[in-house]
């Protein structure tokens, strides 16, 4: 039988010692044996929060994975009570929130300040961080570090490399760490030097076939996850039922486990053309314009603040205040 305990700020449900089912985290808590604690669930609150566990139960009962970008604790706060899968603080930052050209530039230190804001609007949503360019593609023993930093400072859940075939032995280093690692492969944004710009891939037999090793590499290699990006649907699909991990398209078409869209496009706040696969759902820009245009022309015809959004004297002051601008004014004459 079970038993819950409950003279602790957890409810930690104590197997029997005889059982020899264990699951979840183990720490000692109010009296039980270290390893008779499956589960340490706080008290009163109910449990929302997504995992990677989560998202791979979703792919086996085919319900969608919904993925956004977040960069900061507004748009944390709106994605996560919009009840979103995964908040990614995609390097896409580098250009959305930063004005950069490309990805390239953005630094790990740029990118732990905007995983720290996420991660105090995030509550119950997937936190993945991305690893900018050039923080793991030297040396594996600084990829495991900067991961760690993502985890340790900035509060993620997991990070995201790009690349599949030829990344996978990092990965696994990473995630030997004890780090989830989320792939990312097709058109990876930080290889847009090789790749001669931002194009569509995998429409080759060729490419189709390195980008389905790159895609069972990182299968096998554990990743909790594998962006699919700019390719064909065609390919996503097979991808898609080829893997046990999750896919998540941009781009990629709908046969995907899950989808993402960059935060600033879902909205118009990217200020260009957008791309075929994005679907505006909001208009920010026209939005805050309009706000900002209304705010310039009451402030320009007086009309803002008006009085009640000022404060005001309490009565007794004022009639003090008034007094002593009287007596004042006596004296000059
Ligand atoms: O940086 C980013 O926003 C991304 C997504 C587009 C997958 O990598």
């Amino acid at each position: 039988m079970l038993e819950l305990s409950t003279n602790a700020p957890f409810a930690a449900i104590i197997l029997p010692a005889s059982s020899k089912t264990r699951t979840g985290s183990i720490r000692p808590v109010c009296g039980g044996a270290l390893e008779d604690i499956v589960s340490l669930t706080p008290i009163g609150e109910p449990r929302h929060k997504i995992t990677i566990a989560t998202i791979r139960e979703k792919k086996l009962r085919r319900e969608p994975i919904t993925c956004l970008t977040a960069y900061d604790y507004a748009t944390a706060r709106l994605v996560d009570e919009a009840g979103i899968d995964i908040a990614l603080v995609g390097d896409s930052l580098a250009m959305t929130m930063l004005g950069y050209e490309n990805t390239l530039s953005v630094t790990v230190d740029e990118m732990l300040h905007h995983v720290r804001a996420v991660r105090r609007g995030v509550k119950d949503a997937l936190l993945i961080a991305d690893m900018p360019y050039g923080s793991y593609q030297v040396d594996p023993k600084d990829a495991i570090q900067n991961a760690a930093r993502f985890v340790k400072e900035g509060g993620a859940e997991a990070v995201k490399m790009e690349g599949g075939e030829k990344r996978a032995d990092v990965i696994r280093r990473v995630i030997d760490a004890e780090i989830p690692v989320a792939g990312h492969i097709g058109l990876t944004p930080q290889s847009v030097n090789i790749m001669g710009g931002y194009k569509v891939q995998g429409k080759t037999l060729n490419a189709i076939e390195q980008l389905m090793r790159d895609a069972v590499a990182l299968d096998r290699a554990g990743v909790a996850c594998i962006y699919l990006e700019g390719i064909p649907r065609e390919v996503a699909a097979m991808i898609t039922v080829e893997v046990e991990t999750p896919t998540i398209g941009i781009g990629a078409g709908p046969d995907c486990d899950g989808q993402v869209l960059v935060f600033h496009d879902l909205v118009n706040l990217t200020f260009g053309h957008p791309a075929k696969f994005v679907r505006r759902y909001g208009d920010a820009a026209a939005l805050i314009t309009q706000a900002v245009l209304a705010f310039k022309a009451d402030v320009a015809s007086h009309q803002f603040p008006n009085d009640a959004e000022s404060y005001h004297l309490p009565k007794e002051t004022q009639a003090a205040l008034e007094t002593v601008l009287l007596r004042k004014q006596a004296l000059r004459r």
